[in-house]
């Protein structure tokens, strides 16, 4: 047994949906999430800018005595986890094994859609994966870049036309090409669920990379005894800008009441 919160981030709200699954599975596990929301968005940025401020999320997590990270960020997952793991001496989980693993067991006619951040798309990280389990899976990838920045600023209902359009601009060619099973690769995305399930139509599977993150990571602490038998501490919530903007949201990623304190932190330093 291990009573240690578990830390989680993400470049901004994105990573509550995979912090909202790890907490129906484990209900009694404390989290530490820190959303990068003063340098959101990642995804445009290079590998080596990815990496710092990846390292930065991580130095500042383990400023607390926490038992693992789930790295909650398609992003970081898909371009400086293997870094990470090299310099870090703990548990660190990312989002793409788990949700390659899902897709490649659901599709039925071996298509896969890929969506991700730009950084996500270029490390051709999901598609390696996928073809590791299955070199006879047809993976197709594409970059929404501007997914993040409409779910940032709370434009993600059905109805709304800013993203309806973009899910018709971005997933046209997908849809036009047949895949049965679509990964959400960006913990933002699951925030589009219904307008994207909407335009991809009933017989496509969607699969939410946080979702999958947090099953697999539950599994893994369950496995090696580290999970907790009472909930020692409330949840902690630390972002880099307006904490307002994140009580403000973080309920929809949440899809409950947010439970517990926010505050400001200079990530700069750490
Ligand atoms: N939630 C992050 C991801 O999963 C968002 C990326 C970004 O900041 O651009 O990739």
């Amino acid at each position: 047994m291990d009573r240690r919160p578990i830390g989680v981030f993400d470049s901004g709200l994105g990573g509550l949906t995979a912090v909202r699954e790890l907490t129906k599975r484990l209900p009694n596990e404390s989290i530490i999430y820190f959303g990068d929301t003063g340098r959101v968005p990642y995804g445009p940025r290079g590998r080596d800018v990815i990496i710092k401020y990846a390292s930065q999320d991580v130095n500042f997590l383990r400023t607390f005595d926490i038992k693992a990270i789930l790295v909650a960020c398609g992003t970081v997952s898909t371009t400086a986890l293997d870094t990470l793991q090299q310099i870090y001496d703990m548990p660190l989980t990312g989002v793409v094994e788990s949700a390659s693993a899902k897709a490649a067991r659901s599709t039925k006619n071996g298509r896969i859609g890929v969506i991700a951040t730009s950084a996500s798309i270029a490390s051709g990280a999901y598609s390696r994966v996928i073809h590791t389990i299955d070199p006879s899976l047809t993976v197709i990838e594409k970059a929404c870049p501007l997914f993040v920045p409409i779910v940032e600023n709370g434009r993600f209902s059905k109805g709304d036309p800013l993203p309806e359009l973009l899910v018709r601009d971005y997933l046209t060619e997908l849809k036009a090409l047949d895949v049965d099973t679509l990964v959400l690769g960006c913990t933002h995305y699951p925030l589009l669920w219904d307008v994207i399930s909407d335009f991809m139509g009933e017989g496509v599977t969607l699969v939410s990379s946080g979702a999958e993150a947090a099953e697999y990571i539950a599994a893994e602490l369950q496995e090696k005894d580290l999970l907790t038998d009472t909930k020692s501490a409330p949840n902690r919530y630390y972002v880099s800008d307006s904490t307002e903007t994140f009580r403000k949201f973080a309920s929809m990623y949440l899809q409950r009441d947010l439970d517990g304190d926010v505050e400001k932190v200079d990530i700069d330093k750490y």
